[in-house]
């Protein structure tokens, strides 16, 4: 069936309640695949808001690489975990900006009317160790819009009242869209994991993507200094713009990417390409790095345990090239590294990380805003690493910069290379 998505933008209800049906992107089991595939338009029955829950009109959404991860079904199907039994299907986006439309019974904080942005992690308040540990560390902690359906590729979306974070007022629909999960992600990752301090040298891999972006500014705000790893001249001039030192295109140094299948030779001309990156990095940051930012996994991880400085840091939360690791682990003891693991972040970080967004001290970095019938396009481009920055949605809103009520810097628009 066509859904006709002319009145994407037109909600047929009043405030504070529902209509019968909504238009959503669906992922089902039957067709993982390439994003461009895996996601199809549908109509569905709209979700209602239990306790201390809330329904939000969402007037944009981001695009994040998870749900990449969701439409291919790699390296786990989704439909296994969260709410996905539940209702049989995958609603994903972790991202969104919108206006709270109902809320459930509990909700005291928020009303209808009020303007937010979305924070992606979901516990149960019922786990201690959401009281006194971290939320992180909970055993019903979730992933909104990856772990769970109900995400923002919709016209609602459900999430948790604990999830809901003001929208910046010097932001459009679009931008505050674009931000929430790479950049609370970041967050956490360089100032609680790698406890970041003044003066510090940061490497940072994938400088221009979605979590470099971020990470190059928040090394930025700290005092302290980076020098970002990217694929082209144009990337590499907008971290410059963002706050790096340097860059370092990749392409340079194919050669130390660890594929896990190199012969003893192949390993030993790897190993040359690496130490000639390490050298470099130094050079560019006047000493080896205190931290690396690491997400790509196993083509950089032996790279990056052994190019930080001893008692240094590799900050990890993901693995685009694989998760299986391997390195030489006399780098790590011999020189009493560190490897630490993150994954997004508590409510608390994302509230205090917000801050420096509303503040203009941190800005998002738009590549593109594109229209609701793109979402299986934007995934796309993404997989195929296409993309500089982040993209957003249009959802509810029906324009880019629509939404602004305050004067500010807005987001940075990441057009090189476009
Ligand atoms: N655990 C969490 O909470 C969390 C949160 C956010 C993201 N993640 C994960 O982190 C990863 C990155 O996310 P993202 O949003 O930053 O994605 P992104 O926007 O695609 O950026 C990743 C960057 O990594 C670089 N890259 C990709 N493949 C590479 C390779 N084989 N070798 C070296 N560099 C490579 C690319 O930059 P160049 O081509 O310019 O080098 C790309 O721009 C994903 O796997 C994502 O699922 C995890």
């Amino acid at each position: 069936m066509t859904i006709d998505l002319s009145n994407i933008s037109h909600i047929s209800a009043e405030l504070g309640t529902l209509p019968s049906s909504m238009v959503a992107w669906v992922i089902r089991p039957e067709r993982l695949g390439e994003p461009e595939v895996a996601f199809q338009l549908e109509e569905v029955e709209g979700p209602e808001p239990g306790a201390f829950e809330v329904i939000v009109r969402v007037m944009a959404a981001g695009v994040n690489f998870n749900n990449v991860w969701a439409a291919l079904g790699e390296p786990v199907s989704i439909f296994g975990s969260g709410d996905h039994p539940e209702f049989g299907h995958h609603i994903g986006g972790s991202d969104a900006s919108g206006i709270v439309w109902k809320v459930g019974a509990g909700v005291t904080r928020w009303k209808p009317g009020d303007e937010v942005v979305l924070h992606c992690n979901q516990t149960s308040y019922e786990d201690p160790e959401v009281h006194g540990l971290d939320p992180m560390a909970a055993p019903s902690q979730r992933i909104w819009g990856y772990e769970t359906t109900w995400g923002s590729f919709a016209q609602f979306t459900k999430v948790q009242a604990q999830q809901l974070l003001p929208k910046p007022a010097a932001l459009s629909w679009d931008e505050a869209a674009s931000y929430g999960l790479t950049y609370f992600t970041a967050y956490r990752m360089l100032m609680n994991r790698a406890a970041i301090q003044a003066g510090d040298r940061v490497l940072i891999w994938g400088a221009a993507g979605g979590l470099g972006v971020f990470a190059t500014q928040l090394v930025q705000a700290a005092g302290a200094t980076s020098v970002g790893v990217v694929s082209s001249a144009e990337k590499g001039e907008l971290i410059k713009q963002l706050g790096a030192t340097e860059y370092i295109d990749r392409r340079e140094f194919a050669g130390m990417m660890r594929t896990g299948n190199e012969t003893p030779e192949e390993e030993k001309e790897r190993i040359a390409v690496m130490r000639s990156f390490a050298k470099r990095v130094k050079e560019l940051l006047g000493d080896s790095p205190d931290i690396v930012f690491e997400h790509v996994g196993r083509a950089t991880f032996p790279t990056s345990v052994f190019t930080v400085k001893p008692f240094g840091k590799v900050v990890i939360c993901g693995a685009t090239a694989g998760y299986t690791l391997d390195f030489d682990v006399r780098h790590l003891w011999m020189r009493q590294k560190e490897i630490l693991g993150s994954h997004f972040a508590n409510a608390w970080e994302c509230t205090k990380a917000n801050r420096l967004i509303d503040d203009g001290l941190i800005r998002p970095v738009l590549w593109r805003t594109m229209e609701f019938d793109q979402v299986g396009e934007a995934h796309q481009l993404m997989h195929e690493n296409k993309h500089l920055g982040k993209i957003a949605i249009l959802v509810g809103a029906t324009g880019p910069d629509e939404g602004r009520t305050a004067d500010g810097p807005g987001a940075i628009r990441a057009e090189v290379g476009a």
